[in-house]
């Protein structure tokens, strides 16, 4: 069923997809280990373009996205620690924004599951994206004015 158009798109969108999703200075937060974890989704996003370039093994693919599935709900947890402990206003709708980027990486995984692996790694790396720019950049300002103060 769905591998086959899988691999069909996933031959033209491998590389266009990991070259559409780089890391830049313009994504960091201002905290070491928080953008360290930021930048490390964007060596997951060129791993799995690279592997739908590929042979597009489904399995390595499935292996591969369970790993960058797991390590996102380590960061998430991590994150919302951190906004505890430094007392971010923000905290509780952060934690809603993840839950929903949760949800959308778990719609992501399913779609890859149908063979669809270049659309999932497609809506994977942009949700994660879209809560980096949209949500985590506003611990910039935060920690700005905290780090200041120190
Ligand atoms: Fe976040
Ligand atoms: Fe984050």
């Amino acid at each position: 069923m769905g591998a086959s158009i899988g691999k069909r798109d996933s031959l033209a969108d491998g590389a266009r997809l990991g070259s559409s999703f780089q890391w830049h200075d313009g994504f960091l937060v201002g905290h070491d280990g928080v953008d360290a974890d930021h930048k490390r989704f964007f060596g997951y996003f060129s791993d799995l373009a690279r592997e739908i370039d590929g042979p597009a093994d489904p399995a390595a693919l499935e292996h591969l996205f369970t790993v960058v599935l797991g390590d996102l709900g380590q960061h998430l947890m991590a994150e919302e620690l951190f906004l505890d402990a430094i007392g971010f206003p923000e905290t509780a709708s952060h934690r809603t924004s993840h839950l929903m980027l949760s949800e959308q990486a778990k719609a992501a995984f399913a779609i890859g599951l149908d063979g669809e692996w270049a659309t999932a790694l497609r809506l994977l790396a942009t949700s994660v994206l879209e809560h980096i720019t949209e949500e985590d950049s506003k611990m910039r300002p935060f920690l700005a004015v905290t780090s200041a103060a120190e």
